[in-house]
C-alpha cells in the first residue's frame, strides 16, 4: 500500500469510527473530484473563483508594488494556475522571477508547469511535497524576498485552531520580509452560500458523494453510493457552510482495506467538508496572532471576498 492509500485507508477507519462520521476534506480532490471542482469554479452559483481571479486581475501591480522587490513565488496548492498567471506576469515585469508551485499532486504540478511556461522572466521548479516541507525546502535553498501565495480560500477548511496553527507553522518557515498573500471568502448571505453549495444542477452533489466512489475504487469499500444525499448547513454562528452525505435508508458497508464494516442509521450524515467564511477582523486577528502584519487588502465588490498581503514581522 503506498503512503497516501495508507493514509486515507487511516482517516477513513478513524473518522467512520466517530460519533458524528466524518473524512477530511482533503480527500474530495481525486483526479475525478479535482475536475468536478473546476467545473463547480465555473457555474454561476459558485462566485468565489471569480472573485479571486478578478482581484488579481485588477490589482496584480499594485499588490507586486506593495510587496516590494520580490525574487520568488512560492504557491501553495496551485490549482488551475489561471490566477497566479497574471501575478507571476506582474512580477516578471519588475524583474526576473522563479515560481514555485508545491502540490501533493503530480497531474497539478505538470499543468501548473504548463501553464506558466513560456512567460518571459519566469523559471518554474515544482516542488511535490506537502505545503510546509515545500516552504522549509525553499527558505533553505537560497536568498531573496519571497512571496506566499495561498488563494481561493483554502484557508477556509481549516477550523480556527488549525488555521492559527497552520499559519504560525507557515511563518516559522519564513523570514522577516516575506509576504504571504491570503485569499479568503467573506461572511455573506446564507442564500447565496446555499446556493453556491448546494448548486441546481447537482455538481457540488457529485463532487461530495465522490469521496464514497473514491472510498469503494480505493480501498474496496462497498458503499451505495446511490443511497447517500448531499446536505449543506449554514451555521450562521460558527461562520461555515458544512457539507454531508446523507443516507436515505438504514446503511452497511464494508470497506476492506481500511479493515472496517460501517454502518449509518437512516437519516445518518457523514461531514465530508467545512467552509469557514471570514469577517475582516477575523483575518487581521488571525494575521496578528500568526506572527504576521497586514500590509494592505483588496475586497471584490461583486463577491464578498478580500486578499490580503501580510508580512512576516521580525
Ligand atoms: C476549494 C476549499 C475553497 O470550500 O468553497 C467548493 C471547495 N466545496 N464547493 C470551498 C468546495 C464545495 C472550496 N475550497
Amino acid at each position: 500500500m503506498n503512503a497516501t492509500r495508507a493514509a486515507f485507508a487511516a482517516d477513513v477507519r478513524a473518522g467512520l469510527s466517530l460519533p458524528q462520521k466524518q473524512l477530511p476534506a482533503r480527500w474530495l480532490y481525486d483526479d475525478v473530484g479535482s475536475a468536478l471542482f473546476e467545473a463547480i469554479c465555473a457555474l454561476p452559483e459558485y462566485g468565489l473563483t471569480r472573485a479571486d481571479e478578478r482581484i488579481l486581475i485588477r490589482h496584480a501591480d499594485e499588490i507586486l508594488a506593495c510587496a516590494g522587490e520580490v525574487w520568488r513565488v512560492a504557491e501553495l496548492g496551485s490549482g488551475t494556475g489561471r490566477k497566479t498567471r497574471v501575478m507571476l506576469e506582474a512580477a516578471a515585469r519588475l524583474g526576473p522571477v522563479s515560481y514555485l508551485p508545491i502540490d501533493v499532486s503530480r497531474a497539478a504540478l505538470e499543468r501548473c508547469e504548463r501553464e506558466m511556461s513560456g512567460l518571459a522572466n519566469v523559471s518554474v521548479r515544482s516542488l511535490e511535497t506537502d505545503y510546509l516541507d515545500g516552504l522549509r525546502a525553499i527558505e533553505r535553498a537560497g536568498p531573496g524576498r519571497l512571496l506566499v501565495l495561498f488563494l481561493g480560500s483554502s484557508i477556509g477548511n481549516f477550523d480556527q485552531a488549525a488555521a492559527l496553527a497552520f499559519l504560525r507553522d507557515v511563518r516559522a518557515a519564513l523570514a522577516p520580509g516575506d509576504l504571504l498573500l491570503l485569499g479568503a471568502d467573506l461572511v455573506k448571505a446564507p442564500e447565496l452560500l446555499r446556493e453556491a453549495y448546494d448548486d441546481p444542477i447537482g455538481l457540488t452533489a457529485a463532487f461530495n458523494r465522490n469521496v464514497l466512489a473514491r472510498i469503494n475504487r480505493e480501498l474496496e469499500g462497498a458503499f451505495n453510493v446511490r443511497a447517500f444525499a448531499h446536505e449543506v448547513r449554514y451555521d450562521a454562528a460558527a461562520q461555515r457552510v458544512e457539507m454531508h452525505l446523507r443516507a436515505t435508508s438504514r446503511q452497511e458497508a464494508l470497506i476492506g482495506a481500511a479493515g472496517l464494516r460501517v454502518t449509518l442509521e437512516a437519516g445518518e450524515t457523514i461531514w465530508t467538508e467545512s467552509s469557514y467564511k471570514f469577517r475582516l477582523a477575523d483575518l487581521e486577528r488571525l494575521a496578528r496572532d500568526s506572527g504576521f502584519a497586514v500590509t494592505a487588502r483588496w475586497c471584490d465588490a461583486e463577491w464578498p471576498f478580500v486578499e490580503m498581503l501580510l508580512r512576516v514581522q521580525a
